[in-house]
């Protein structure tokens, strides 16, 4: 079974990631970032789900801003909380001392190329940790994340939330070396919880008709902001190719990370360019592509497969 630390800002999707690696992989560790709420808050969220879901697992806390710029929490999508629509129980355990950093290049010290480590928020613990760590890059089995898109963007007409957040890390992360799948908005919008999925898990136990409150809140506020008419499930996505790599097709391209302050800033550069020519070989091969980019998926089935 794939042993897997989910680096998350929960976050709606984020606690679906959870609940979808607790009950399919070896889920080793969650730590926590800015993103969709502070750290304080997604820390104390994670920690929630953790009591939610009945599972035993360490939770580290980790940054509270980006490597350069200062963040603003908007807590549109997500809510006040970062995780609105459901009242959670009350953590049944603290953070742990070690800071999300440390209890990254630990666990994959003690996990050597067995740990895939998935970035479901903002890039920055693993850019840290990649810097702090240089060894980090040879002991990961991968890092599997979500984040970006290949098409149009939702924080930016080009840039997706994870990567707009904090490019530089990206950056660090996407030139780390480490072998990457990047599942973006591209495929991850396709995977919608509908009202009548919701409706479905609001008649199902404890742990459903929590995520039927928190999906019914996450579907209302992505109609109000994006139009969109599903709650996009983006974060658990990034589990699939280690539960069902036949749900996501994924395609070798290599990927850079747009770090000018103009229109573009946080885009994903997904070079899919597929002429053999001289040139575009010299492309490839500087850019030496480690990236695995997800282009298509069978959405429906995969909704189904977490419902
Ligand atoms: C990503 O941004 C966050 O709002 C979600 O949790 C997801 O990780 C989608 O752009
Ligand atoms: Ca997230």
């Amino acid at each position: 079974m794939t042993k897997v630390l989910i680096d998350c800002d929960p976050g709606h999707d984020d606690a679906t990631a959870i609940l979808y690696a607790a009950r399919h992989l070896e889920l080793v560790g969650i730590s926590t970032v800015y993103g969709n709420q502070s750290v304080d808050k997604t820390t104390q969220n994670a920690l929630s789900l953790t009591a939610l879901l009945g599972i035993d697992v360490p939770v580290a806390r980790g940054c509270e801003q980006p490597l350069i710029r200062t963040f603003r929490h908007g807590g549109d999508v997500h809510g006040k909380t970062g995780i609105d629509g459901a009242e959670l129980p009350a953590p049944r355990q603290e953070a742990i001392d070690a800071h999300a950093v440390d209890f990254i290049i630990e666990t994959a010290s003690r996990y050597r190329e067995e740990l895939v480590l998935c970035p479901i928020g903002p890039f920055t613990n693993v850019a840290l940790a990649l810097r702090k760590e240089p060894r980090l890059a040879r002991w990961l089995r991968g890092i599997s994340c979500m984040g970006g898109t290949t098409q149009v963007g939702n924080t930016t007409p080009v840039a997706e939330f994870n990567i707009w957040c904090d490019p530089e890390a990206a950056d660090v992360v996407f030139r780390s070396g480490v072998h990457i799948w990047m599942v973006g908005l591209n495929v991850t919008r396709q995977v919608g919880i509908t009202e009548g999925d919701i409706a479905r898990l609001n008649e199902g136990g404890a742990v459903a008709r929590a995520y039927g409150g928190l999906f019914g809140f996450f579907r209302r506020r992505l109609g109000e902001i994006h139009g969109l008419s599903t709650a996009s499930l983006h974060d658990p996505c990034a589990l699939v190719p280690f539960i069902d790599p036949n749900l996501i097709t994924y395609a070798n391209c290599p990927v850079e990370i747009e770090l000018g302050d103009g229109l573009t800033r946080g885009m994903t550069v997904c070079d899919f360019r597929t002429l053999t020519s001289a040139r575009l070989e010299n492309i490839r091969s500087r850019s030496a592509s480690n990236c695995e980019v997800a282009v298509g998926v069978r959405a429906r089935s995969l909704v189904e497969h977490i419902m």
